[in-house]
């Protein structure tokens, strides 16, 4: 089955060919027009989305060898994301499908990233307990099958991604400030400032990081009124980004023990961080966990992620009723309730 996959919740116009499970391109344009705003502006989105979309999904199926007739099902993002940018994915891959009359499969984005190991080992046993972290997401979940997962801890206010970006944004070091944090806590102590952790109770499974905004806030005007931080600005991103970190490690192998499972799956553009990367190593040696972590292209949105899931949800028959009736809508709202 050969599967034309559409994703455009935010900020990235995707296109991927998915063929048996297998990913023959995979095309993602950024969008570079918000870094001036310091976070993504929905409006520029939607039309940045509307320039760059048949221009990816061309790329997509040159870069794949196929031609539109080849195209089995194609598979578009509709839940959640921005409204806008949501409904030119959906509404151009509505179209196509119409044209070629061929299923259209509506795929959660969430979802999508909870199964994206999978893109890079078809080793994974259920149950396992996933991680998805990126700017508008922090979840912990844990999965049982491709259909059924539930929730087990959000976080109550920013995602991590975000306390990123809201920190850059602060430190007038641009958008997205996750990469460019990375970068200079690379030559930074991660305990030279202690800044806060949210929620540390030791049951908990919950994430918030607003306290954390709010104490690097009070941190710059007490320590450097003046705005002359920079000489220090290693340790400092080296010190946010230590806690932001710790609560994503300890609370997933917190939920691994919790759960009774040995395997532990990452995803979301903050699973790029190379300090937690390390540190979830580092935990799964210690504990002999089995850890995967897709490659970045396939931690950041991306659309080989909707396509496989589409891929398995028809072979599995879970697609929904309107499979073929062309009647899909976008939803913008955060998460889904959890499937028993
Ligand atoms: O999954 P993603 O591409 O988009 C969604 O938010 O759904 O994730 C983007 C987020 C941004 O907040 C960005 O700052 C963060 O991922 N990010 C990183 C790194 N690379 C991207 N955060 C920390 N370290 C990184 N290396
Ligand atoms: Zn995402």
């Amino acid at each position: 089955m050969t599967i034309l996959a559409i994703e455009s919740s935010c900020d990235e116009t995707a296109a991927a060919v998915v063929k048996n499970g297998v990913v023959l391109s995979n095309i993602v344009s950024s969008q570079t027009e918000h870094s001036a705003f310091g976070g993504v502006i929905p409006e520029i989105a939607s039309r940045a989305h509307l320039r760059m979309i048949s221009t990816v999904v061309d790329q997509a199926l040159s870069k794949s060898q196929c031609t539109l007739t080849d195209i089995d099902a194609i598979a578009v993002t509709t839940s959640p994301g921005l409204a806008g940018a949501l409904l030119v994915g959906a509404n151009f891959a509505k179209g196509l499908a119409m044209r070629l009359q061929i299923p259209l499969v509506p795929i959660n984005h969430i979802e999508g990233h909870l199964y994206s190991g999978f893109l890079v080992s078809e080793q994974i046993e259920f149950p396992f307990v996933s991680l998805v972290v990126s700017g508008g997401h922090t979840s912990l979940f844990y999965v049982t099958s491709f259909h059924e997962y539930s929730i087990l801890g959000s976080t109550r206010d920013d995602a991590a991604g975000e306390a990123f970006d809201k920190t850059s944004k602060m430190l007038g070091l641009g958008y997205p400030g996750g990469p460019i944090m990375d970068k200079l806590a690379k030559d930074g102590h991660p305990d030279r400032f202690i800044f806060p952790r949210g929620m540390m109770q030791k049951d908990s499974l919950q994430f918030s990081y607003s306290g954390l905004k709010t104490a690097v806030r009070v941190f710059l005007q007490n320590n450097y009124p003046e705005g002359n931080f920079h000489d220090n600005i290693h340790n400092i991103c080296a010190s946010v980004q230590e806690a932001i970190v710790e609560p994503l490690v300890k609370k997933s192998f917190n939920a691994v023990k919790r759960m009774k499972v040995n395997t532990l799956v990452v995803a979301g553009g903050v699973s790029a961080n190379s300090r937690l990367r390390s540190e979830l190593l580092r935990f799964a040696q210690k504990k002999s966990v089995k850890l995967y972590i897709p490659d970045i292209q396939y931690c950041i949105d991306n659309a080989a992620m909707i396509g496989f899931l589409a891929e398995k949800k028809i072979i599995e028959q879970k697609t929904p009723d309107h499979y073929m009736s062309y009647n899909i809508t976008v939803n913008s709202s955060a998460l889904r309730s959890p499937k028993k």
